[in-house]
């Protein structure tokens, strides 16, 4: 079910350098939203910019009731030009106008029957994975996270993820917290240890998901992909946000309605 409403801003808190947790009031779209899927989110009470932003939903809840369910979601931003750098200026009671849940998210059950999901972000790329690694553990699927960021700066969250139970992997390029270098080469290590016993769920940049897409491929280990693009419309009708299919007719799909979230071999990089 697909609602557009006007959502109400009831928190906006910096967690790191430019990166922002986002909670919004909006009782409909929480309770239908899915791990990996986005709303197009009004960046300002004020009618500029025109065009909505994509943004992942990070967590759901907390609850209204039992009876009622989740009242509010989260959403996980960086800034990244005048669209995020407005939101920024958000404060409780603001209210935004907000289309969603949207796209087709990760699964929620593997399909391989793997021992592991192994959730691999990068940057902002974190942005889906809590309500994700919250939704696997629900449906009691071991799950890994290996988190890499260019320094400790941009590294945040990381508690969440513990508090379900998890040991996040942490990289960083300047080697500021954690293992030093990219996110790809703890992955590449588990592949190698277990390419039978895991599936791989990625987000983060272009450079880094084809990396994650090529370890993946050469180890025989089946991976999705969470992509990004400019999204106009989020809804399928301005063509914005094509990717080349890998298909034998070829063709473009739409990120925002037949995905985001990719199969590896769906997409030719
Ligand atoms: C499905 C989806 C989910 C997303 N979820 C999140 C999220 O949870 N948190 C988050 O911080 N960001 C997320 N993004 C990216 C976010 O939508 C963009 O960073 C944002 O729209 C930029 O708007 P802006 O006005 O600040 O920047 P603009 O002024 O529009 O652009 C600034 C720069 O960012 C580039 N840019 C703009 N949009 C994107 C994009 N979608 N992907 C890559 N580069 C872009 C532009 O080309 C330009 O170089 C998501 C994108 C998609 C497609
Ligand atoms: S953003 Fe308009 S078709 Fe995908």
């Amino acid at each position: 079910m697909l609602f557009e409403t006007q959502v109400e801003v009831r928190a906006n808190k910096i967690l790191g350098a430019e990166i922002f947790l986002l909670t919004l009031h909006a009782p409909d779209i929480a309770r239908a939203a899915l791990p990996g899927q986005f709303v197009m989110l009004q960046a300002s009470p004020s009618p500029e910019p025109l065009l909505r932003r994509p943004m992942s939903f990070c967590q759901i809840g907390p609850s209204g009731s039992p009876a009622t369910g989740p009242e509010t979601f989260r959403i996980l931003y960086q800034v990244a030009g005048s669209g995020t750098r407005l939101m920024t200026r958000l404060v409780p009671g603001d209210t935004l106008s907000c289309l969603g849940p949207l796209g087709r998210g990760f699964p929620l059950l593997p399909g391989g029957h793997p021992r592991r999901v192994v959730l691999v972000a990068g940057g902002i790329g974190l942005a889906p994975f809590p309500f994700m690694a919250e939704r696997l553990r629900g449906s009691g699927i071991a799950w890994t996270l290996l988190y890499g960021a260019r320094s400790a700066g941009q590294i945040v969250g990381v508690d969440w993820f513990r508090q379900l139970g998890g040991d996040p992997v942490l990289v960083t390029e300047d080697g500021s917290v954690g293992e030093k270098g990219f996110v790809t080469a703890p992955l590449a290590r588990m592949v190698e240890e277990d390419r039978d016993g895991i599936e791989v769920y990625a987000c983060g940049p272009d450079p880094m998901l084809r990396a994650v897409a090529r370890v993946c491929r050469e180890g025989g280990v089946p991976c999705r992909l969470s992509l990004e693009a400019v999204m106009p419309c989020g809804f399928g009708v301005c063509l914005g946000c094509g990717v080349e299919a890998n298909r034998p007719e070829g063709g473009y799909l739409r990120i925002c309605t037949d995905g985001p979230v990719f199969a590896g071999e769906e997409i030719r990089f």
